[in-house]
């Protein structure tokens, strides 16, 4: 077994793209600039929205937090949005989710600028995905795209199955593992909450994708001898013996499923820190093409 070490391809990443900041600086040019919206005090998203702009400032970014309360009014939240779009020092930003109840989500994310839209999110950014046309890859579909490349991970020809149809990784890493090129050409089976018998489907697959967010759903009885398996749950466990009250666990039984698999990878440490690595990287892509 070989482990996807998300944590180790990251840092490559982030030491190239701060590379490339710093030839920016050496020839006088504005350094890529992100900012983040957070509203209310969800404790993962604050978590989240603290590593992306960590990652900024160790790369040489500029970055700005925009902290919100959680009674803010869609409206409100709107203006942020309109300001951002129009500021030209910032080249793009995400607005972290999920948003409080009484804000319209998909509102907002329309009223994100495309070119501004580093989440990829926006309809016309997904659907240009969709399209392989040049866009903003969201950053975790992309992280583990980048994550099959940079470990040779065959795929061509491979039986893909993703479980869960999000619109932030399920539905669009089933469509970029179908693509033709690097990390693609594999035949996708996209699984959800309505799939029968998903063990089946999973027994026959190549390379799993596991985006459902259920603590170990994934057993070694359940996968193949040899298989890929990228798993893309995140859930905090409460455990009262560790300092921070909780856990992180994967969708996936690690210890098991990997005296099966051929690659896996840990959680955390796999894909997690790789999303944070794509956000960094989009939104240097944001500069440059703003600069064209
Ligand atoms: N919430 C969970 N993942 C993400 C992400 O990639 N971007 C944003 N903006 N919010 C999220």
């Amino acid at each position: 077994m070989r482990l996807l070490d998300g944590k180790k391809i990251s840092n490559e990443i982030k030491n190239e793209i701060a590379a490339e900041v710093a030839g920016m600086t050496a020839r006088g040019e504005k350094v890529p600039h992100l900012a983040a919206v957070l509203v209310g005090n969800d404790g993962a998203s604050l978590t989240y929205v603290g590593s992306k702009v960590r990652a900024c400032k160790r790369i040489g970014f500029d970055s700005t937090l925009e902290q919100l309360p959680e009674e803010t009014t869609e409206a409100e939240l709107l203006e942020v949005v309109n300001r951002l779009n129009e500021d030209p020092d910032i080249d793009g930003y995400i607005v972290q989710l999920p948003l409080p109840k009484h804000i319209d989500e998909e509102k907002i994310l329309m009223a994100v600028h495309p070119d501004k839209d580093v989440d990829g999110f926006h309809p016309a950014n997904f659907g240009k995905m969709a399209l392989q046309m040049e866009t903003f890859i969201s950053a975790t579909p992309f992280g583990i795209m980048e994550l099959l490349k940079r470990y040779g991970v065959e795929t061509s020809g491979k039986h893909a199955v993703v479980i869960g149809r999000s619109n932030i990784v399920g539905r669009p890493i089933s469509i970029l593992l179908s693509q033709k090129g690097p990390a693609g050409n594999a035949t996708v089976t996209l699984t959800h909450s309505r799939t029968r018998d998903i063990a089946s489907l999973t027994r026959q697959a190549d390379i799993v994708v596991s985006a459902l967010g259920i603590p170990n759903f994934l057993k070694a009885d359940m996968v193949k001898e040899g298989a890929v398996i990228i798993d893309v749950g995140i859930t905090r466990v409460p455990d009262e013996t560790r300092e921070r009250g909780y856990y992180i666990c994967g969708d996936v039984d690690f210890e098991a499923v990997s005296e099966k698999a051929s690659f896996i990878t840990p959680v955390p440490g796999g894909v997690g820190p790789m999303t944070i690595a794509m956000l960094l990287k989009n939104t240097l892509l944001a500069r440059e093409r703003h600069q064209a």
